[in-house]
């Protein structure tokens, strides 16, 4: 389709917006497809009253009920699982290990250190840890102290490293920057802690089964190849910015998948044109269900969030920032949240569990 206009617009987005107007982007594919922007006097965001299953989400994780060495479901797709999941240390001499025949695991370390025992070698983590663990990757955490990891678990495709496109391979993160399983360093360690794992589970179909052995499963002596665990730290993430205007969150895509997006939002300076939005755009996530982890900081777009809490707003609803976060935007020169986001093409479904921890006025946040 070719490009048209009509009254009031502006020749390039989030960028020099009619005084007392707003901008909404209505797109599709996310930020990749055909797009416009609407000027209008005030946001879609100006609802006085939303009945039935478009009602934005909040949910606060610190409010759920731990259950250590369980992945507790949160929001899931026949592409993807989303899950809360708190391990504590234990005994490591016969500690299991796990495969998951179900897909590839991606776990974001929200809490915590540790070590990850894999038949490719020893990878560690702590605060700020992605661990992408392929399809069928035997393998075994061992914490060392209480963590609590988001599990994004992939059921159609394994992950991939965002196309970068003319920012060229080495924006965003250096590939460079992924952290490598050792193989000696987990011989080593395997011997000073006494480990020796006698029991693999393996999850497929959601269902445990369990293989013993009567020797440790962890006996690589060498490999070669291209498919292996990774771990990258948020710290190893650069993130991308314009100074002089605001880049749509597809510009923070840290892992994709079929069906599915991972995106990290981290502190970076706020756009320094005088006429640059500085805030999130409004918009319509017309092919996209949208979740958000806020992980650490001060998430400055919402009111009344911390860490540790989860918002789903499904496809085909408006969102933006909130109206404090638009007044107070003037004092800021920063951002300084950490969120982790996975955008989903599929419809997500919320696991019931979610219903006590849900902030049921969420949807009223937007409201004057
Ligand atoms: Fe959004």
């Amino acid at each position: 389709m070719h490009q048209y206009s009509q009254g009031k617009f502006t020749t390039q987005g989030h960028k020099g917006i009619p005084e007392g107007h707003f901008e909404e982007e209505q797109g599709r594919k996310g930020f990749f497809g055909p797009v416009s922007h609407l000027i209008k006097p005030q946001p879609s965001t100006r609802w006085n009253n939303i009945e039935g299953p478009l009602r934005p989400h909040l949910y606060d994780l610190v409010e759920m009920a731990k259950s250590h060495g369980q992945w507790q479901r949160i929001l899931f797709n026949s592409d993807v699982t989303i899950s809360n999941y708190w391990l504590k240390p234990s005994d490591p001499t016969h500690a299991k290990a796990f495969r998951n025949a179900d897909g590839d695991t991606l776990y974001f370390v929200h809490k915590g250190s540790g070590e990850i025992f894999t038949e490719f070698g020893l990878l560690k983590y702590k605060t700020g840890t992605y661990i992408n663990i392929p399809k069928c990757v035997t393998h075994t955490l061992l914490p060392s102290e209480e963590c609590q990891f988001l599990v994004i678990e992939s059921h159609t495709s394994f992950y991939r490293e965002p196309e970068r496109g003319m920012v060229g391979r080495n924006a965003f993160y250096d590939p460079t920057s992924f952290g490598k399983p050792s193989l000696d360093e987990m011989h080593a360690r395997m011997k000073e802690i006494g480990f020796s794992a006698l029991e693999i589970q393996i999850k497929r179909n959601k269902e445990i089964t369990r293989f013993t052995y009567n020797e440790n499963v962890y006996d690589t002596v060498g490999w070669k190849g291209d498919f292996f665990p990774v771990t990258l730290h948020i710290s190893d993430l650069m993130p991308l910015m314009s100074a002089r205007v605001h880049l749509p969150p597809s510009a923070h895509t840290t892992f994709a998948a079929n069906g599915f997006v991972v995106c990290t939002f981290l502190p970076r300076p706020l756009e320094s044109d005088a006429d640059a939005l500085k805030v999130p755009f409004y918009h319509q996530n017309i092919d996209y269900d949208e979740v958000l982890f806020y992980h650490d900081g001060n998430f400055f777009s919402r009111d009344n969030l911390h860490a540790g809490m989860i918002t789903f707003h499904p496809a085909g609803f408006p969102h933006g920032p909130h109206p404090k976060a638009v007044k107070n935007i003037g004092n800021k020169t920063h951002t300084d949240e950490v969120a982790v986001m996975v955008d989903t093409w599929q419809n997500l479904n919320v696991d019931p569990s979610l219903e006590k921890v849900e902030l049921k006025d969420y949807w009223k946040s937007w409201m004057k």
